[in-house]
């Protein structure tokens, strides 16, 4: 049974302690990390969030402290009091290290069972596991330290903005869906059977309106939630920094989110983040890396050979080309001698992203090898050697495609899979940041038929292409930007509209009737009948800010009570059943039987 602490008082944190602290009396409270019993010695590892500090009890010290210290357990809570003495051995591994807490009390605070899960750092647990006890794999002092990054993450952004004249203001989660794109989650209103609030996707609209109120200069660190397919860097509810500022242009918002940057890159990791930092438009992007969020720590870049093979009587160059595509190519240096059987997983791979084939030429010593060669002239052969600048040893992978989307696509996603398999990035500390600007305003959705917003309905276009909205949408540029981070988005925004009829101009490119519009957003149509400012804004996933500050590549690290894959919390067991009152009280019925659930 547990001893309650009847007054005693914790004196100072476990790892606090230093060689200064000789001669202190303490007490520490925290958990037994481990125990040892030497015979007449029993040393016990005390852990709490700041750090270990080694405990020892002996008969000589004090009998009954002893006797107690023997029925302690892993992970039991104690209390010790007793004085710092320097360390006959010390531990240069740890900071307490140096000295250690002679025990002459301890209390007992609460037992413990034998914990599912080992405490300690870069534990390999199975996932469900650890999420289910999620309290006790919290305790690990690595989770706690990314946890204590995020804590002062936050801390230095809202300082950093309160500094720069920016509010947090609150907006709400119970609301009407906002259009980031993804699926909404649902609330059931018990007021209005049958009608339902969504979770906001982010908090757009409101700061829009918020602009529209005059508060000038927004922001907030705030929860979104979208309900799409998970992966490493995605959760269904995750945060957002959130920040909106009126009477800017692009460059004011970049001009600001720069510096922010380097704030918090600088307070919490003492990285110096060069300003200013590159800026890259999507077209470029997309011809050199394949992506809107290129990764630029390591070359590879794609070329364009359509030029070079124009002429040729490859049929499927032939075909690409007559059809509007593109013939482009990437060059691994070193690769020449890459056995078939890797080159064929490499068109698998390619295959994955659309991609129908995927040729080679290995530049080897005496001869050039490629499964092309007797499809192209010797000439043509040479040329693309030529263009792509190979030396001897190097391997040139080629895609072609009617559409330069699955060209770009399956040889940006190439790139980065080489980048992996050959190990460019092993020791790489950078941390490389790009401006993707000049996005398409709208892209083309196959499937419905129909225009949709690349970034969201509320994105200005650039002025030079306004004339294209009605002729050619597909060719007008928005005032959007995204934050890349090594080939991640970190955030993204734009310049949005602010007048009311060039909003509805956008609704109809994208396919709204007027009805459809007001009915959806009309409540920011009619807030901009009353003088909004011109304004603009940008959100970071504040979650992959903290993976880059914590070094780690999974988001649920950052996260103290993530969902797993399946948007399922293993710990609450949520999403879960209700009563079937309240089902009722709600006004809704499932479709679902009780043993489907
Ligand atoms: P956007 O949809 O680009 O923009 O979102 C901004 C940033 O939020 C992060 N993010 C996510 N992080 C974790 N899990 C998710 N499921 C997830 N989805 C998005 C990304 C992304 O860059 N309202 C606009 C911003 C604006 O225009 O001001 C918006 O939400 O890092
Ligand atoms: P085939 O004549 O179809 O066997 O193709 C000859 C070579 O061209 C093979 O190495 C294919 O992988 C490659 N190839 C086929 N389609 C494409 C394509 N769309 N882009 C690049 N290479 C291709």
């Amino acid at each position: 049974m547990g001893e309650a602490l009847k007054g005693l008082k914790r004196t100072i944190m476990c790892g606090e302690l230093r060689e200064s602290h000789v001669g202190n009396k303490v007490t520490v409270m925290g958990w037994v990390q481990r125990k040892r019993n030497l015979g007449g010695l029993i040393f016990v590892d005390l852990r709490d969030r700041t750090g270990i500090l080694q405990v020892v009890f002996g008969e000589e010290i004090d009998k009954e402290a002893f006797h107690r210290a023997d029925t302690v357990k892993s992970e039991y809570c104690i209390a010790v009091t007793g004085s710092i003495i320097k360390r006959q051995s010390p531990n240069e591994n740890i900071p307490t290290g140096m000295v250690e807490l002679k025990g002459e009390n301890i209390k007992i605070l609460s037992e413990s069972e034998t914990p599912p899960i080992y405490i300690k750092e870069n534990l390999d647990a199975a996932e469900n596991i650890r999420l289910k006890h999620r309290y006790l794999d919290l305790r690990r002092p690595d989770m706690q330290r990314i946890l204590m990054v995020r804590h002062k993450a936050a801390k230095a952004v809202r300082d950093f903005m309160d500094l720069n004249g920016f509010l947090e203001v609150e907006t709400p989660m119970l609301t009407k869906s906002t259009p980031e794109g993804a699926r909404d989650y649902l609330v059931p209103s018990r007021n209005y059977p049958g009608m339902f609030y969504a979770l906001p996707q982010s908090p757009q609209l409101f700061k829009q309106l918020l602009m529209v109120s005059g508060f000038d200069r927004y922001f907030q660190i705030v929860k979104c939630f979208r309900d799409e397919d998970l992966r490493a860097n995605r959760q269904p509810e995750f945060t957002q920094i959130d920040l909106e500022m009126s009477f800017v242009e692009t460059d004011d918002v970049i001009d600001l989110n720069e510096k922010l940057i380097k704030y918090v890159f600088k307070n919490i990791i003492d990285v110096d983040v060069k300003l200013p930092i590159e800026r890259m438009p999507y077209k470029i992007a997309m011809e050199k890396y394949g992506s809107d969020k290129p990764d630029l720590r390591f070359g590879m870049e794609i070329e364009n050979i359509s030029e070079v093979v124009q002429n040729s009587e490859f049929k499927v160059f032939k075909d690409s080309l007559n059809n509007g595509g593109s013939v482009r190519a990437i060059k691994a240096e070193n690769c020449a001698n890459m056995g078939r059987k890797q080159i064929d997983k490499l068109a698998d791979f390619v295959k994955g992203f659309k991609a129908k084939g995927l040729a080679w030429i290995a530049c080897k010593e005496d001869e050039i090898k490629s499964p092309i060669a007797k499809f192209l002239s010797e000439d043509e052969m040479n040329n693309i050697v030529k263009k792509m600048n190979a030396k001897v040893g190097d391997l040139i992978l080629i895609v072609s495609d009617a559409k330069d989307k699955v060209v770009f696509q399956s040889l940006g996603q190439l790139r980065l899979h080489l980048a992996k398999e050959l190990e460019l990035l092993k020791d790489n500390k950078e941390f490389r940041f790009v401006w993707v600007t000049e996005f398409p305003l709208v892209s083309y959705n196959d499937e419905e038929d129909r225009w949709e917003a690349e970034h969201h309905p509320f994105t200005m276009p650039m002025d030079e292409d306004i004339p294209y909205l009605d002729t050619d949408p597909g060719r007008v540029r928005a005032k959007a930007y995204d934050i890349v981070l090594n080939g991640e988005e970190l955030g993204g925004g734009s310049i949005r509209i602010h007048d009311t009829n060039l909003q509805q101009k956008m609704f109809e490119v994208l396919g709204f009737t007027k009805e459809r519009a007001w009915e959806r957003f009309g409540f920011l149509l009619e807030a901009f009948k009353f003088g909004p400012p011109p304004h603009g804004g940008l959100a970071y996933g504040f979650d992959r800010m903290i993976m880059f500050l914590a070094g780690t590549e999974n988001i649920k690290d950052v996260i103290a009570f993530p969902k797993n894959q399946n948007a399922f919390c293993p710990l609450t067991e949520a999403p879960n059943v209700v009563d079937e009152v309240q089902i009722n009280e709600l006004g809704i019925a499932t479709t679902k039987k009780e043993e489907d659930k």
